[in-house]
This record gives structure tokens, sequence and C-alpha cells, in this order.
């Protein structure tokens, strides 16, 4: 069995091995951010490469960052206890691509980790895409092999992610894990989609704006990714359990 160590070091090095380069993590306490108190997304410690303000010796990185969501716009706390799979404290997996590629290379890698590399029937994966993301949506099809009722349409936040307020944001394409029937809850979109059978295991966002305050989106200077991965889901799912 798989240990959540070895989960996360397969993680990296796939990722590594793909060109992007490995970044430890870093302190949950912001070091450049006024407008977090705690780290809540892998993607907070890239927040300015993303806008354009800060360059970094390399285009693509990989990283395991430690979260915590108690406040603020990504809230676990009142679920942490009532379900499976919510934590204040964790690690999110993440790979990021600034301006290096898009969607469709987004899609291949996690299609490639979860099916190939971990070995996940892909009968137990479905996948949402923000209503309006055609492009998302045939790429699925094209690159996944998935039927159409398997790419679920979502109008909501739940599909396009910021990372509070103001920052980067953009539409987004989460992958659930069916743990089965014998866990209650339903397909997303659906009145029950709030249990734990149907679980998000991966987001993928398709990085293209900068939320500037209330009124004010601006187009990042160029189209990136961001995805996120909770290491304790995935390792419940790759144990073989359906609770982290
Ligand atoms: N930044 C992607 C996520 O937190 O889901």
């Amino acid at each position: 069995m798989l240990t959540t160590n070895d989960i996360r070091r397969g993680f990296l090095d796939y990722f590594g091995a793909a060109g992007h380069r490995i970044v430890p993590s870093a302190p949950l306490v912001p070091q450049n951010d006024p407008t977090l108190m705690f780290v809540n997304a892998g993607m907070v410690p890239f927040k300015n490469v993303f806008t354009g303000l800060e360059t970094r010796p390399y285009g693509t990185a990989v990283s395991a960052q430690k979260c915590v969501r108690a406040g603020g716009k990504h809230n676990d706390l009142d679920n942490v206890g009532y379900t499976a799979r919510h934590h204040t404290f964790f690690e999110m997996l993440g790979n990021f691509s600034f301006g290096q590629y898009f969607k469709a290379e987004a899609i291949e890698h996690a299609w490639t980790l979860l099916t190939k590399v971990w070995g996940l029937d892909p009968a137990r994966l479905t996948v949402t895409v923000y209503h309006t993301d055609d492009e998302a949506f045939d790429l699925w099809r094209k690159i996944a092999g998935l039927p159409d009722d398997r790419i679920i349409r979502i109008a909501t936040n739940d599909n396009f992610w910021s990372m509070g307020d103001t920052g980067p944001c953009g539409p987004c394409s989460e992958i659930f894990f069916d743990h089965g029937p014998h866990i209650p809850g339903g397909p997303p979109g659906s009145p029950d989609e709030d249990g734990d059978r149907f679980v998000e295991i991966w987001n993928l966002v398709f990085m293209q704006y900068e939320q500037v305050d209330a009124g004010t989106r601006l187009d990042l200077p160029r189209p990136s990714i961001d995805t996120g991965m909770g290491l304790e889901r995935i390792a419940a799912v790759l144990q073989g359990v359906h609770d982290n």
C-alpha cells in the first residue's frame, strides 16, 4: 500500500520528470501577502508570479504546500468532524504553469497521473467544468474519453476559483472520485452533492484574471495553470478507504 509519503513523493517526482521545478512548501504564515492570515492553497506563494509582479528562474513548478482553511474565503472549519474529507490543516499537492502550458496539458497530466501512474479506474472518475467552458469540456472528451454525462457543467463559484476577494482567479475543472453506492452522496451538481460518495480530489484552475477590487478584473499577463489536490483525500482513495 502507498503511504502518504510515497504519494507526496510520487506527485513531486511525476511533475519533476515533466520539467517542473520542485519547490519546498512555504511557511503557513504568508511572507508577502497581507490579504491572508494563513496560506490557504498551493498557489499562494506564487501569487505574484501569476500576476507578473515577480519572476522566478523557472516557468513551471510543483509543490506539496502546507495549508490552513479556518477562516476567510476558503473556510472548512464548519465541515471538520461532519464529513470524511475536511481538515483545518492539510497538504495541497499542486502543479503550476506560469504562462508555459494551459488547459490541454493540465488535463493530460492529471489524467495520466491518476489513471496510468496510480491506476485509478477511469469509470470511478467524474469531472466538472465551468458552464461556459466548452474548450475544457471538449478536452476532457478527447483526452480522457469521458462520456458527456461524466463531464458536468457547473454555473456557480464552485467552478470559478479565486484565492480570496482579490488576487488571481479563473474558471476551473474539478475531478471527483466515486467511493461507491455504500457511501451516502450524489454527483457534483446534484441535491446530494455534499455527501462523501463523490469526493473532489483535484482542482485544475485555468488562471486567466486578477481580481484587483470588487469592481475590477484584469487579464493576467499570460494564461496560467494552478492545480490543487488534497494529499489526505488522494491518500484515502489510493489506500482503499473512504475516510481521511
Ligand atoms: N488553487 C486551487 C485550489 O485551491 O483548489
